[in-house]
């Protein structure tokens, strides 16, 4: 083979190696157009295509899941992919509790805690008034007066201060445009001594068929949870695929 025949393979070679490395990225100039943005924020314009471009502690933030997975997020088989029965049962409700489900969808985990705090109250926290449209819908159809809808914003779960004695985020925390921000309210929402609880799919483990930005380390929820000053209780993992975390607001957080 001559010398100019060999660069050209080699160059060929490069190329397509260069494309399959950057074929799971994006390219999206029009994001930088959200800048400034404060300094534990990075916006890059190569990133992975379920993400925002958006980096947080090291992390790209996933897009938010539209309200055309309505369905997707009320399929039969989550009984056994994610069991709620036994999230609900680890989260030792008391009947008087107020809880916030942040991120609530169309509310599959806000009706099943609604039936735990008969006395108390749920308060359904979503930014996609449609979501809000089917928790309104299910409470009429199904007669139940403890779930709240509240329509939230990408920085604010519009939340009371100090009202809350359990923060509940279900595969939804890694999708917040503004982590930082929202765990700042968040904070601010719970009680003394309140609780947040996070359920996340374990981002460890490659064969969770889940895409890779909707799945957290443990080590990355610790370390964004920390960030705001929250104390890291237990993770457990008596979920198939998910981590379940409780964290504690500190005594010093008021
Ligand atoms: C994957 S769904 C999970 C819904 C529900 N937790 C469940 O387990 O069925 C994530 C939800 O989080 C909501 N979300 C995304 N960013 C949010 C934010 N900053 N504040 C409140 N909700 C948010 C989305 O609109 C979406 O309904």
């Amino acid at each position: 083979m001559s010398k100019f025949k060999i660069i050209l393979v080699s160059l060929g070679l490069l190329f397509i190696g260069i494309m399959l490395t950057f074929s799971s990225l994006t390219y999206e100039p029009e994001l930088a157009n959200h800048l400034p943005l404060p300094n534990y924020y990075q916006q890059k314009v190569l990133h992975r295509r379920d993400g925002i471009g958006k980096f947080y502690l090291g992390r790209e933030i996933a897009q938010v899941m539209g309200h055309q997975e309505i369905l997707w997020l009320e399929r039969p088989t989550r009984q056994t992919e994610e069991q709620p029965n036994a999230v609900i049962d680890a989260l030792n409700l008391k009947p008087n509790d107020r809880v916030a489900d942040i991120g609530a969808g169309t509310g599959y985990f806000s009706f099943r805690i609604a039936q735990k705090v008969p006395q108390g109250q749920v308060l359904a926290v979503d930014i996609q008034p449609s979501m809000l449209d089917v928790i309104e819908f299910l409470s009429q159809e199904n007669n139940i007066n403890n779930v709240k809808p509240i329509l939230g914003n990408e920085t604010n779960p519009n939340l009371k201060n100090q009202t809350i004695d359990l923060a509940l985020m279900v595969d939804a925390y890694h999708e917040f445009a503004y982590p930082r921000e929202m765990m700042e309210e968040i904070v601010q929402a719970l009680s003394p001594r309140g609780k947040l609880v996070l359920v996340e799919y374990r981002r460890e483990n490659p064969f969770i068929p889940i895409k890779t930005l909707h799945k957290m380390t443990q080590r990355q929820v610790k370390k964004e949870m920390n960030a705001v000053g929250l104390q890291w209780i237990k993770t457990q993992d008596f979920l198939p695929q998910q981590h379940y975390f409780v964290f504690q607001k500190s005594e010093t957080q008021g």
